[in-house]
């Protein structure tokens, strides 16, 4: 019987456990989280979701408090076009972010940053240019593009000098977004180095409709893809994502074609996850009925969260002042239209307002109160020990990756328990 370890994943001549801990927005998945899947030699994704916010927290810089500082006259305003990122400001909080945690990287694995394209930041292509190439600045491994892939990505950091060194990698959840991305990025001669193909059970945004989401199957959307690979002669790895909840599971997909698999939900109850200690638990509580897919997300993604996700009817002013992380380039949200309704609705003011269909992700996410979580969050239970006060044993991220790696059988290696 064959487990994780028996694959390797290569790159190049260079080989790695295959196993990818996925980008977790928003710190979720740490540096420290990172940083352990690298030491492991396997890959680690730090994510640079609000960076500036990030930075603020990790290294006590004030981008946020000085952005705020200088918007503050348009808090009430709803019209937040001229809310705008100062370039320069947002290349530093990238490059300290990832700066400092490939300083700190020690071991044979590789670590990549998740950039999520939905994240347009009132100037979608120059944000998205100045993240890109002032992560490259900063010594990243590789860039995993996701959330709302946009196909000329790849030319804004064309002329970086370290554009065909560092690993470059897109998420899609059908064969048809791989095509489509391939087509426009023909006459870059720069193919990318993986393609992560997201299933419709992973966490955070899902590539699939509201509806239609449980009508699909990741095995068959891989095949889909490797199919295609197979007929264009094109030779790359492809790593499944969405519901690989054990090493068994992890085998089912690399013996299928996979060149290895990216997981996250597993992590999100270890150390070094970025949740608050109390969120953990509420994860590892959770039940399968407790797990939803809805449309709250401003993106227009479907997301799926904890139905006690404190975000959910929140009727707090936009926040965009201080993030504005997902302002399209005119200045709008769909949360600030969601809001102006409701306010609208209560004559005139947001006091006791609950709003439904929409929520403020940039500030929730941010205050860890959007709590997103893959579907088999309701297996975590099983994965460690329930300890005499009521919580559960928290893991840590070597347990977990080791677990993928070792384990057979469909068995989860339970911790050693802690003394009380
Ligand atoms: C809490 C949480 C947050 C996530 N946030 C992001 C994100 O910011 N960007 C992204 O591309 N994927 C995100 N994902 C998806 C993961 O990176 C990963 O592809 C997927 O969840 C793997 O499936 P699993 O959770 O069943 O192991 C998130 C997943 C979880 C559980």
């Amino acid at each position: 019987m064959k487990r994780v370890d028996d694959f390797r994943l290569r790159f190049g001549d260079k080989e790695y456990v295959p196993i990818m801990i996925g980008g977790m927005g928003v710190d979720i998945s740490t540096s420290e989280l990172a940083l352990e899947a690298a030491r492991l030699g396997g890959i680690g994704h730090i994510s640079d979701a609000m960076v500036e916010d990030v930075s603020d927290r990790k290294f006590e810089t004030t981008f946020v408090k000085d952005k705020t500082k200088l918007y503050k006259h348009n808090i009430l305003n709803m019209d937040k076009s001229l809310v705008q990122f100062d370039l320069e400001r947002l290349a530093e909080a990238q490059r300290l972010h990832i700066g400092r945690t490939m300083e700190a990287k020690k071991g044979p694995g590789l670590i990549f940053v998740n950039c999520m394209e939905k994240l347009t930041m009132n100037g979608p292509k120059e944000t998205l240019r100045t993240r890109l190439n002032a992560a490259l600045d900063a010594g990243i491994d590789g860039i995993t593009l996701s959330a709302g892939l946009h196909f000329g990505s790849f030319g804004l950091m064309a002329e970086h000098p370290r554009f065909r060194e560092a690993k470059l990698g897109i998420i899609v959840s059908s064969v048809r977004a791989l095509q489509i991305f391939l087509r426009k990025n023909q006459k870059l001669d720069r193919l990318p180095d993986y393609i992560i193909v997201e299933g419709p059970l992973a966490g955070g945004h899902l590539g699939f409709g509201m509806e239609d989401w449980k009508d699909y199957d990741l095995h068959t959307i891989m095949a889909e893809i490797l199919e295609y690979l197979k007929k264009e002669e094109l030779v790359i790895p492809v790593i499944a994502a969405g519901g690989v909840f054990t090493g068994s599971d992890a085998v089912s997909f690399l013996e299928a074609g996979a060149a290895g698999v990216q997981v996250a939900t597993r992590f999100t109850v270890t150390r070094e996850c970025g949740l608050p200690a109390k969120v953990k638990q509420e994860y590892f509580r959770a039940h399968e009925q407790d797990i939803i897919v809805n449309g709250v997300s401003p993106t227009g993604y479907p997301m799926r969260m904890l139905k006690s996700t404190p975000a959910i009817g929140a009727g707090i002013r936009p926040g965009c002042e201080s993030y504005g992380y997902l302002l399209d380039a005119t200045g709008n949200c769909a949360y600030i239209n969601s809001y102006n309704r409701e306010v609208l609705a209560n004559g005139g003011t947001d006091k006791g307002i609950s709003i439904m269909d929409k929520t403020c992700l940039c500030t929730h996410m941010r205050n860890f109160n959007c709590w997103t979580c893959g579907h088999y969050t309701y297996r975590l239970k099983d994965t460690s020990h329930l300890l005499p006060n009521g919580e559960y044993q928290l893991l840590s991220a070597e347990h977990v990756f080791k677990d993928y790696q070792f384990s057979v059988d469909n068995a989860i290696a339970l911790p050693e328990l802690e003394a009380a």
